[in-house]
């Protein structure tokens, strides 16, 4: 099988899962090199998957073998890097978010289609299992027309876990940047696109205590909210709210639940590909399980990077985890923000489609 040689910069915490699935089961990618600053880091990988070639960024980005270049570094660096490498004339997926300002995203956007490149974007959750079926309940039209949604992400940060917690609280994290991409990536794939917003943020905790190793006892200054709620209208006329917290001890809410004319589904963790859909149908006593209709309920990140490949492959231009959807996600994520500090309401500038069901 024709392959695409993906190179993988930044070989921290979140490479490993990408690592497995690009070398093992996705067959259309060849991982063709990794790079990382830290030495430990990429040797640690090189012997773990049998990666022998071991780059530089600047390297990866002259090389013309390489096809993507797949950023795995922290969000600060996702637009220079991005940028660096659709300048060099690469295909680029990135992790999420697109980057950490909206205005920046739009250029890296409007770069890659000056330059002809594909860009795309975590996550590729909404792609697995459990997602890919809430979509095909409401394309069946089994809950009629959504009129509402809600999505909840709460817990007390990352720092009890992540050996290097400190980006979670500063410019470009906080839980909205950290995980509102799940939430609302997941959301706009169902309900559709977002037409405006409206925000209310804190900041509940001025410090955070890494209760991780090896920074046990190290005190981090936050500089970003932890505590932030957003309403959202839906072009199709249907209101959503999300909460993503890091300032929450404990909770029992549901993480999405879509409300249409006909029924109700909860829908499952969108950080993750499987999990079980649950629907009520206005005759229903009690909610019931829905089958999952695909088979990626494994963690199968990468799968936005072999869906990527599939379009470098066939020269068709449209993939799935688009940077188009990272952008508009993206925009509502600072909008809210900017709703909060600006006590208003805020139109949002850019939208995206749904993306094509996987088969
Ligand atoms: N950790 C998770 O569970 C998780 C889950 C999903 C998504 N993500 C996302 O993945 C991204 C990375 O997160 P992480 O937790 O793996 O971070 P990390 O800090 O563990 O890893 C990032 C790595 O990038 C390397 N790096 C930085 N600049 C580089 C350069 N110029 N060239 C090569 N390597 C470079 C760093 O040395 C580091 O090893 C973030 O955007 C995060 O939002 C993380």
């Amino acid at each position: 099988m024709e392959k695409v040689n993906v190179a993988v910069v930044g070989c921290g915490n979140i490479s490993g899962i990408y690592l497995e699935n690009l070398t093992q089961r996705f067959h259309n990618v060849k991982v063709y090199a990794i790079s990382d600053l830290i030495e430990e880091n990429v040797q640690a990988k090189s012997r773990q998957f049998g990666i022998e070639r071991i780059m530089t960024f600047e390297e990866i980005i002259a090389d013309p073998q390489v096809q993507i270049v797949l950023n795995l570094t922290t969000p600060p660096l996702h637009y220079p890097l991005c940028k660096r490498a659709l300048e060099a004339g690469k295909n680029v997926y990135v992790e999420k978010p697109l980057s950490l300002k909206y205005e920046d995203g739009k250029e890296l956007v409007a770069l890659a289609e000056k330059k002809g490149m594909l860009l795309g974007c975590a996550p590729d959750t909404f792609l697995g299992a459990g997602l890919q079926t809430c979509r095909q309940v409401i394309e069946a039209g089994i809950l009629g027309d959504i009129i509402g949604a809600t999505a909840f992400m709460v817990c007390h940060g990352h720092e009890s876990w992540h050996p290097g917690p400190e980006f979670y609280y500063k410019k470009g994290g906080g839980p909205m940047f950290d995980m509102g991409p799940y939430y609302l990536t997941a959301l706009v794939n169902l309900v559709g696109p977002v037409e405006s917003v409206s925000g209310m943020t804190a900041v509940s905790f001025p410090t955070r205590t890494i209760t991780s190793q090896p920074k046990y006892g190290q005190i981090i200054e936050v500089e970003v909210p932890t505590h932030v709620n957003g309403l959202l209208r839906f072009k199709n006329g249907a209101i959503g709210n999300i909460i993503t917290s890091f300032d929450v001890w404990g909770s029992e809410l549901p993480r999405i639940e879509i409300y249409g004319s006909r029924g109700s589904m909860i829908v499952p963790d969108p950080n993750c590909f499987d999990g079980e859909v649950k629907i009520k149908q206005y005759f229903d006593g009690e909610f019931h399980n829905y089958p999952l209709i695909t088979e990626n309920s494994a963690n199968s990140r990468g799968i936005g990077v072999s869906d990527m490949a599939r379009a470098l492959l066939t020269g068709e231009k449209d993939f799935r985890a688009s940077c188009k959807r990272g952008l508009h996600v993206l925009e509502i994520m600072e909008k809210i923000h900017e709703s909060s500090d600006q006590h208003r309401e805020i139109f949002l500038e850019s939208t995206c489609e749904k993306s094509v069901p996987l088969r």
